[in-house]
């Protein structure tokens, strides 16, 4: 585990999922996981994956504080190292999953990357980061994509890590993500469908990006 990349591993093939994590695991901080490779592979996944790196799962887990209860309780048996759960649904349901975790990180999502949450969530940035950091979440979720958001939510961050989707595919730079105050950079397609991932990987990390970009 190195660095401050996380792999979005968006694959529902376990063979390729396993091959990939195998390939890059020791050379990026952590694995991301989405709904599509657990509803494809089972939940089992996680704690396959754990064993090439940290293993974050992007469930956004967004209800009632029982329902987040019964599914952090799920997830926190598979070990990864954190969950992300959103902050939207109040701070009852954040609650539920910080007091339910066992151990495991919780990332609150605090404004997201794609173009549709400006209308609702992200406005709302500032309330949602102060709750995160009231409850007591490791981190928050800032897009990568959209540096004046990203730079208000580090502002107010506190002592919160800033994980940031939206660079890569989603049209955001790996180096302006950092400059503008993302901690951690995910970054999905970008890497698993690049013929050359562990490349790919330390270019953007020597500072190489206009290059491969
Ligand atoms: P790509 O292929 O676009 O994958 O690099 C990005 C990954 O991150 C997830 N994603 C988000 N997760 N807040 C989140 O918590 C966001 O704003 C956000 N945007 C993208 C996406 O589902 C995929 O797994």
């Amino acid at each position: 585990m190195k660095g401050n990349i996380v792999a979005s591993l968006d694959l529902t093939d376990e063979k390729k999922l396993i091959s990939m994590a195998d390939q890059i695991g020791s050379s990026v901080f952590a694995l991301k996981i989405n709904w599509p490779t657990i509803l494809s592979c089972g939940k089992s996944i996680i704690g396959k994956l754990t064993k090439y790196s940290n293993v974050i799962c992007d469930l956004k887990i967004a209800d009632i504080p029982n329902t987040n209860r019964l599914i952090i309780e799920q997830i926190s048996r598979e070990n990864p190292w954190a969950v992300i759960g959103h902050l939207f649904t109040g701070t009852d349901s954040m609650k539920a999953l910080l007091d339910n975790a066992g151990g495991v990180k919780v990332i609150g999502v605090a404004s997201m990357s794609n173009p549709g949450s400006n209308v609702y969530l992200n406005p709302n940035f500032e309330k949602l980061v102060e709750d995160a950091k009231a409850l007591g979440c490791y981190g928050i979720v800032a897009p990568g994509n959209n540096y004046e958001l990203l730079g208000s939510v580090s502002k107010i961050k506190g002592n919160l890590k800033i994980f940031s989707p939206g660079v890569g595919a989603q049209g955001g730079g790996y180096k302006q993500a950092i400059k503008a105050g993302s901690d951690y950079v995910i970054i999905g397609r970008s890497i698993y469908e690049n013929p050359d991932p562990l490349k790919y990987i330390s270019e953007l990390e020597s500072g190489n990006e206009n290059h491969i970009t």
